[in-house]
C-alpha cells in the first residue's frame, strides 16, 4: 500500500495543496522586547516605496551602484574558478579578522587615499554597514553621544538609535562639516558633561548631501577632535568615485591613532559581495575582532576570496574609472535637468564624485508630505527627514543619480519639478499648511540607503 506521506508529497508537486497561511499581526510578545528594540519601527514611507519600485515610477530615491556595468561574464567564470580550484577553503569557516590575502590587497587599495596602513590592522566586515554596528556595539552604552553631520547617512543613524545612542548634529555646508560647529558643539556638551563617544564623519561625496569636506577643514576637524580627545570615525565609501583630479588624503592618512576608517567594496564592485572593512589603531582592532565572531563568527570565505581573485586578476582600477565616467554622465543630466526645470526658489547642492544631490525646497514646503503626490505622479526620492536624528530636515531631499538612466533622470526631474510647482501654488493659496513636525530616524529599506 502506498504510504500516506507519498500523496502527500505528490499534492505538493501538483500545487493542490493551499499556500501556508501567514501568522497572526499581533504581536504577542510585544512586552518582552529589549528597551533598545523599541526604537526599530520599519519606516512609513517604505510602503510607499514599495510602490516605487514599480518600473514606470522614475526612482532618484535608490542608492543601488548600477552593477549593470560590471563585465558579469567574468564574475561568473572568477567565481565557477574560485570553487573548482579552491573550494575546500571558499566554503570552509574563515578567521574572524579576514583573509589575510585580502587585507593586504585592501592596504593596496586604501594607498590609493595616502593610507600606509598594515593589513594586521584591518578587519573584514559584512560590508561597512557591519563595521558601523561592530563599532557602535563596543563604544556605546545607552545614552551615549555619537556627533554626526547633519544630515548623515540613514544607515548610520539607525544603528546609533539600535543601540540607544543620541545623536548631536553637527553643521555642514557645501564645504563639508563646519568645524567652528563642531568645536561649539563638543564644548558645550563637555561643559553638560555629556560622554561624547566619537564623531561619525563621511568627508567625500556624502551620503546624503554629495559634499566633500574641504583639505583646510581637514586638518581643523582632524585638531579639534585630537584637543577633545574625541576618536574619529571616518566612513568612506564613495572616495574613489570623484569625477574631478586624484582623490582626497583620507583623514585617516595623517592620524594612524585617533581614526578609524571604514571602507567598502560595494561601490568599487558589487554591493552583493558583502565586503568592507574597518582598518583601526590595536587596542580597538582587537576588540572589532572580538566583537565581529560574536556576531557571526567570520565573515564568508567565498565572498572575501572572490573579492581578492578579482582584485589580483581583473583590472579593478579601470573598472573604477568605468564606473566613475557613467556616474559622472548621471549627475551632468540631474544637474542640467534641475538648472532647466525646476522653479528658481528650489537650490541644490553639486558633487564632484559619489551619488547624491541633497536640495532643499522653498519655505513652506515638506518633502514627506510631498512624496505621496510624487509617487503618484510616478516619480520618487527620500524626503529629508530620513537623515536626521531629530525629525528636521523636511524641507530638503536626497536624490539619486547612481542607478537611472540619463534620459530616465531627466524624465523623473520633469514629473517632480511639476509636482513642486504644484505645492507651491497650494502653498500660495492656503499658506504652509502641510508642513507637519517629524520626529525619529525614518529608515528605508537597504536598496534606498
Ligand atoms: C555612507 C555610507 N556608509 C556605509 C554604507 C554601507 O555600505 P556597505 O555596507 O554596502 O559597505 C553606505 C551604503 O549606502 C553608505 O552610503
Amino acid at each position: 500500500m502506498t504510504p500516506r506521506r507519498w500523496a502527500v508529497t505528490e499534492e505538493l508537486d501538483h500545487g493542490q495543496t493551499p499556500a501556508p497561511t501567514q501568522g497572526s499581526r499581533i504581536d504577542a510578545y510585544v512586552d518582552r522586547y529589549a528597551a533598545r528594540a523599541t526604537g526599530m519601527v520599519a519606516s512609513e514611507i517604505r510602503a510607499l516605496f514599495a510602490v516605487a519600485s514599480r518600473p514606470e515610477v522614475v526612482s532618484l530615491a535608490g542608492g543601488m551602484p548600477y552593477v549593470t556595468a560590471l563585465p558579469l561574464d567574468m564574475v561568473g567564470e572568477l567565481v565557477s574558478e574560485l570553487v573548482t580550484r579552491r573550494g575546500p577553503v571558499a566554503l570552509q569557516y574563515g578567521s574572524g579578522q579576514g583573509d589575510p590575502h585580502l587585507r593586504e590587497q585592501i592596504c593596496d587599495v586604501m594607498r590609493l587615499e595616502g593610507i600606509q596602513a598594515a593589513a594586521d590592522d584591518v578587519v573584514v566586515t559584512v560590508g561597512s554597514q557591519q563595521a558601523l554596528d561592530l563599532i557602535t556595539r563596543i563604544f556605546i552604552d545607552p545614552g551615549d553621544v555619537v556627533l554626526a553631520e547633519g544630515p548623515s547617512y540613514v544607515g548610520a543613524l539607525g544603528t546609533f538609535s539600535a543601540y540607544q545612542a543620541k545623536v548631536v548634529h553637527i553643521a555642514m555646508d557645501d564645504q563639508g562639516i563646519v568645524p567652528e560647529s563642531l568645536a561649539q558643539t563638543i564644548y558645550a556638551l563637555e561643559t553638560a558633561g555629556a560622554p561624547i563617544k566619537f564623531l561619525y564623519t563621511i568627508p567625500n561625496f556624502q551620503n546624503p548631501a554629495g559634499v566633500t569636506l574641504n583639505i583646510a577643514r581637514r586638518q581643523q576637524v582632524l585638531d579639534i577632535c585630537q584637543r577633545a580627545g574625541v576618536l574619529i570615525i571616518e566612513d568612506n565609501p564613495y572616495g574613489l568615485l570623484g569625477f574631478d583630479g586624484e582623490p582626497m588624503p583620507a583623514l585617516r592618512a595623517d592620524n594612524a591613532d585617533g581614526v578609524v576608517y571604514l571602507g567598502s567594496f560595494s561601490k568599487t564592485l558589487a554591493p552583493g559581495f558583502r565586503v568592507g572593512w574597518a582598518l583601526a589603531p590595536h587596542a580597538i582592532r582587537d576588540k572589532l575582532v572580538l566583537a565581529m565572531e560574536s556576531a557571526v563568527l567570520s565573515h564568508s570565505s567565498f565572498t572575501q576570496l572572490a573579492v581578492g581573485q578579482y582584485l589580483a586578476t581583473q583590472p579593478w582600477r579601470e573598472q573604477i574609472k568605468t564606473f566613475r565616467e557613467l556616474y559622472r554622465e548621471r549627475r551632468d543630466a540631474l544637474l542640467d535637468a534641475l538648472e532647466s526645470l525646476m522653479p528658481p526658489e528650489v537650490t541644490w547642492t553639486r558633487p564632484g564624485g559619489g551619488f547624491f544631490v541633497w536640495a532643499t525646497l522653498p519655505e513652506g514646503l515638506d518633502s514627506k508630505a510631498i512624496l505621496p503626490r510624487a509617487v503618484a505622479e510616478r516619480v520618487a526620492f527620500v524626503p529629508g527627514t530620513g537623515f536626521f536624528s531629530d525629525g528636521s530636515g523636511a524641507r530638503h531631499m536626497r536624490l539619486s543619480y547612481c542607478y537611472p538612466e540619463p534620459d530616465r533622470i531627466r524624465e523623473g526631474v520633469r514629473r517632480l519639478a511639476g509636482v513642486i510647482e504644484q505645492e507651491m501654488q497650494l502653498r500660495d493659496t492656503f499658506g504652509t499648511g502641510s508642513v507637519r513636525e517629524h520626529s525619529g530616524v525614518d529608515t528605508p529599506g537597504p536598496d534606498l540607503a
